[in-house]
């Protein structure tokens, strides 16, 4: 007995709940239980908050944090000298020298990333034959010897990886300032080989021939 009516009080709670929520304002949202949970306050980012008046709606970033996109809303990993324009293009091709000598250890590091980054478009030898291209899915990707790039100065290089050129997209955010210019020495020594050259010492090769252009 007692427990029939249990479930009938119950069962006629429900109901109210259930009907409550009811109305006939096609507007109205019908009763709201915790509405805050539904309807958070809006806020711009950066603008004051009456619940936090000292920082306001957002943090701001800690001192000397370095911005991750540039005017141009390119990534922005660390300060780069060279516009993402034409003449940004040639000035970094007249006066951009690779940092890091040409050693066996940085070129293997330059393999490594190469065969991870480019070699899909480039190919393992830097013939533009990659596994895209192979497969159609991708195509007017140069060779690195072909006439165009063979006097490719190495500072043209550094550009078109950090900021892409035409069709190859930028790989600023893949590969740090190190493994960037790791990679060219490894695209100058496919280059090399792929000209039938020994393995040039490209640094001062590649870069003296090209700035007195
Ligand atoms: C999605 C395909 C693709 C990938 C991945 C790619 N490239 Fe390219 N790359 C291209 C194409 C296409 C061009 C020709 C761009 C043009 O029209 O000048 C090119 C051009 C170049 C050039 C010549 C740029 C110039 O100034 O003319 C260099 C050097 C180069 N790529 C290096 C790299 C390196 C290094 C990587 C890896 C970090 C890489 N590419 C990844 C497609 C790709």
């Amino acid at each position: 007995m007692k427990s029939s009516i249990f479930f009938i009080s119950a069962a006629i709670a429900g109901m109210g709940i259930f009907l409550g929520s009811c109305t006939k304002n096609e507007l109205s949202p019908g009763l709201e239980y915790m509405p805050d949970m539904y309807r958070s306050p809006a806020m711009k980012a950066y603008s004051e908050s009456p619940i936090d008046p000292v920082n306001g709606s957002s943090r701001k970033p800690v001192a000397g944090t370095i911005p991750r996109f540039n005017d141009e809303t390119l990534p922005f990993y660390e300060p780069f000298a060279y516009p993402n324009t034409n003449e940004g293009y040639e000035a970094a091709g007249a006066g951009l020298v690779n940092p890091l000598p040409n050693s066996a250890e940085i070129l293997k590091l330059g393999e490594t990333k190469f065969k991870v980054y480019c070699a899909v478009c480039h190919g393992d030898k830097g013939d533009g034959q990659g596994i895209l291209v192979q497969r159609d899915k991708f195509n007017g990707v140069p060779s690195y010897y072909s006439e165009n790039l063979k006097n490719l100065p190495e500072g043209k290089m550094y550009h078109a990886v950090y900021y892409g050129r035409n069709m190859m997209g930028s790989h600023a955010s893949q590969l740090n300032e190190k493994e960037r210019w790791a990679v060219i020495h490894w695209v100058q020594k496919l280059r090399a080989d792929g000209l039938g050259t020994t393995v040039a010492s490209t640094q001062t090769a590649s870069t003296d021939s090209l700035t007195k252009k």
